[in-house]
């Protein structure tokens, strides 16, 4: 079978043609996923709270991402992995250079960064050395301490612009893809439209080239406050392949996320 490549998600940009991706974090179900049509992966510093137990991505570590790369790749050898620098991994270009190098090493094809225009020097000097990345922008989880809470981004007319200009500003810089997270779905239909680059929507409605959920939202291990985008595809599968398949019909055929999930 032949690897899953940046260029693939391009064409399928091109050519409408939706993907599915999850959250990841072992062999196993990188194996699973990987055989019911899951071919982007994320090993997201969300294994903080899915795999660690916290209440947040910030106390996650480099070593961590290296270590459930490592296991992902051994179960998806021809998937295309996206992996996170975790908080504060990235502060300067120098810095973001020496620990995506280990991420890479163990696996990733492409390592992924929370933020806005200000990350423009990390992603050209990256680019410049062969590390493809992708961006994270609207609700950034790494700086929930700013926020203060999980909520909407992009509804007031001001940070509807400053998104979409960040999301322009990275894509000149050399950014090979794009998460949007909890933005409303008119911005990430606009940013899809505007950016040749691929645009990845959780919780941003299903106008955008590719979806992405966290694997235990997924497959409702999550337990306590279900944010409104989450869909557990397991209530109506029996088995965990099957809601995988669900969910890679729902979205290659844009029924997930539908009005229900999205915040407008
Ligand atoms: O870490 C993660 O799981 C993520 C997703 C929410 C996209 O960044």
């Amino acid at each position: 079978m032949d690897n899953i490549t940046i260029s693939k998600i391009y064409q399928w940009k091109k050519e409408k043609i939706k993907f599915a991706a999850l959250t990841v974090y072992d062999f196993s179900f990188a194996r699973l996923f990987f055989e019911e049509g899951i071919q982007v992966m994320l090993v997201g510093d969300s294994l903080g709270i899915t795999i660690q137990g916290h209440n947040s991505t910030i106390p996650v570590t480099v070593k961590d991402i290296v270590y459930h790369v490592r296991g992902v790749r051994k179960g998806a050898p021809n998937s295309l992995i996206i992996a996170d620098l975790p908080f504060m991994s990235y502060t300067c270009p120098k810095k973001a250079f020496k620990n995506s190098k280990k991420i890479i090493q163990a696996g990733a094809n492409i390592i992924k960064i929370e933020g806005g225009h200000w990350l423009k020097d990390i992603v050209s000097l990256l680019t410049e050395r062969s590390i493809p990345v992708c961006g994270h922008i609207g609700l950034t989880p790494q700086s929930i301490n700013l926020f203060g809470k999980y909520k909407v981004q992009g509804r007031a007319q001001e940070q509807f612009h400053q998104i979409l200009s960040d999301a322009i500003i990275l894509e000149k810089s050399g950014l090979k893809m794009i998460v949007v997270e909890c933005i409303t779905s008119e911005l990430a239909k606009q940013m899809t439209k505007e950016l040749k680059i691929p645009i990845i929507g959780i919780g941003s409605g299903n106008k955008t080239d590719g979806q992405i959920l966290v694997m235990h939202d997924a497959l409702g291990i999550t337990s306590g406050n279900i944010p409104k985008f989450v869909k557990n595809f397991l209530i109506k599968n029996n088995n965990i392949r099957s809601a995988i398949r669900a969910y890679v019909y729902e979205v290659k055929n844009s029924i997930f996320p539908s009005l229900e999930h999205t915040f407008l």
